[in-house]
């Protein structure tokens, strides 16, 4: 073997290690810009469960108090407007609030029953009234609910669902301005665990 080749041979492999080198810095960067924009980025887009959900104004889309819930089926809550009558059920406050689907008891898919006028889950027979209120069955607590808040045409939110777990209002319906024109969205990422009020109540609801 000559001079010259042994150099050639050297010189190659040293290039070829500098161009893995290169190429493994390029990989490593490429991957990490990659990760940190996709933690940047957010995780649910709006409009998908996860995110947050444009209802529309309250004008098109507020259910008549005391009315049978509406069904958002692929945002997987009821939006509910507790009327009076509902609110006297349990004691509870009148507004608007959007219901979680899920049964808190094991998961299952829970329907409105319009001749009973409540939430009955098919699984092991838990039932709700139509704010969420436990009534019966295996359940422990109260639906799960999401963060409700009503915009207006800036995009200034003039009421909102209470999300600090220290306020007495923690979770409860958002009173409904007279403005019809405001926007409701509900937040799918922000999950309202009421707690086992009932536990606390001193049991089912009456
Ligand atoms: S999952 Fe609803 S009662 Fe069990």
């Amino acid at each position: 073997m000559t001079d010259s080749g042994m150099q050639f041979r050297n010189v190659s492999r040293r290039e070829f290690l500098n161009y893995v080198w290169v190429g493994s810095l390029a990989i490593f960067m490429a991957a990490s810009g990659g990760a940190m924009l996709a933690f940047a980025m957010p995780r649910f887009k709006e409009g998908e469960f996860g995110g947050t959900f444009t209802v529309g104004t309250l004008a098109e889309k507020l259910p008549s108090p005391d009315s049978p819930p509406v069904s958002y089926p692929d945002l997987r809550f009821w939006l509910v407007n507790v009327g009076p009558q509902e609110a006297a059920k349990g004691g509870g406050k009148e507004g608007l609030l959007a219901a979680y689907k899920v049964c808190v008891h094991l998961g299952c898919l829970y329907a409105w029953v319009d001749s009973t006028v409540r939430f009955e889950c098919p699984c092991h027979g838990s039932k709700y009234q139509e704010d969420g209120t436990y009534i019966e069955g295996p359940a422990p607590r109260d639906l799960d609910r999401f963060a409700v808040q009503l915009v207006d045409a800036n995009g200034e939110v003039v009421a909102q669902t209470v999300t600090d777990k220290n306020s007495p209002d923690y979770g409860a319906p958002v009173p409904i301005p007279a403005d019809t024109s405001l926007t409701i969205k509900v937040d799918t990422g922000a999950k309202i665990d009421l707690g086992k009020q009932y536990f606390y109540r001193g049991g089912p609801a009456a």
